[in-house]
């Protein structure tokens, strides 16, 4: 059972390769939290897998939550359990959060693949150029395939690009952005330039957009800033404060 969450398409494209080769389903955590289901029963030598983006050096608050509210009824110390984190560059401590969110459920493995940035909120970052966003997409292909023979294997291995002064990332800046940068106060839709698709109420992961008289998004507060509706704006209306007014835009397409 792969239990996965995405914003912009990377982690979801992961989860599917996984799914595919290694004939497992796949559960889709945004869905599951809104639904409020967190108990599931696991087959016979059933593995289970966290695929999600790494947001701020650790997994996103949303995967954290589900994680620590998770029920598995079948789950044995000898349950093989694995995470895959989709990063632009490193993951910082993920794998440590992730554990500690967990609690008895016992990591035997994590693996990190580099994919197509797609934070741009703050100076100083913005989506990578094309020449990189091609070069990232084509290892991650090969990347992906080493990943799912190791967890086919169930080797107990950590395999993660943590970068320089993981602790640093994931235990002084990231405290401090999620409790002031992972929220929708600073989303903005510019009315003139928004054609009212809805597609950003449509595909926001927590149903956290809804349409004004007018046909333009209002945000509702219950944001966990995967930056799909910025990304995925048809009409580039979306923007955060006036930080990503000049920053690209990225979602994953699959070239196959
Ligand atoms: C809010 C936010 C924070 C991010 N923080 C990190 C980070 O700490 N380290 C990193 O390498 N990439 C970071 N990224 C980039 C994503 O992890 C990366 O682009 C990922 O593949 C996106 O996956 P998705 O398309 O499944 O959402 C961040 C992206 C967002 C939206």
């Amino acid at each position: 059972m792969i239990f996965w969450f995405s914003g912009t398409g990377n982690s979801q494209w992961v989860a599917q390769q996984l799914a595919a080769t290694l004939n497992d389903t796949l559960v889709d955590i945004a869905q599951a939290t809104l639904g409020q289901q967190h108990k599931f029963t696991l087959k016979p030598g059933e593995s289970i897998g966290f695929v999600f983006p790494v947001h701020s050096w650790g997994p996103p608050p949303l995967v954290c939550k589900f994680a620590q509210a998770l029920q598995l009824d079948t789950y044995t110390s000898s349950t093989h359990c694995y995470m895959v984190a989709t990063c632009g560059d490193d993951t910082g401590l993920t794998v440590e959060i992730l554990q500690k969110s967990l609690g008895s459920i016992k990591l035997n493995a994590a693996f990190s693949v580099q994919m197509p940035n797609t934070y741009v909120c703050l100076p100083g970052f913005d989506v990578d150029d094309y020449a990189t966003e091609g070069q990232k997409l084509m290892a991650a292909k090969s990347r992906v395939e080493k990943v799912a023979t190791s967890i086919a294997e169930r080797r107990n291995v950590i395999d993660v690009v943590r970068g320089s002064m993981p602790w640093a990332k994931s235990r002084i800046i990231r405290p401090l952005f999620v409790a002031g940068g992972m929220n929708d106060r600073n989303f903005r839709c510019d009315a003139s330039t928004c054609t009212h698709c809805g597609k950003c109420a449509q595909q926001c992961p927590l149903r956290n957009i809804t349409l004004n008289a007018q046909g333009t998004p209002q945000w509702q507060g219950n944001c966990t800033m995967c930056l799909r509706c910025l990304h995925k704006c048809p009409a580039r209306a979306i923007n955060y404060g006036t930080a990503t007014v000049k920053k690209g835009r990225y979602y994953f397409k699959d070239k196959k």
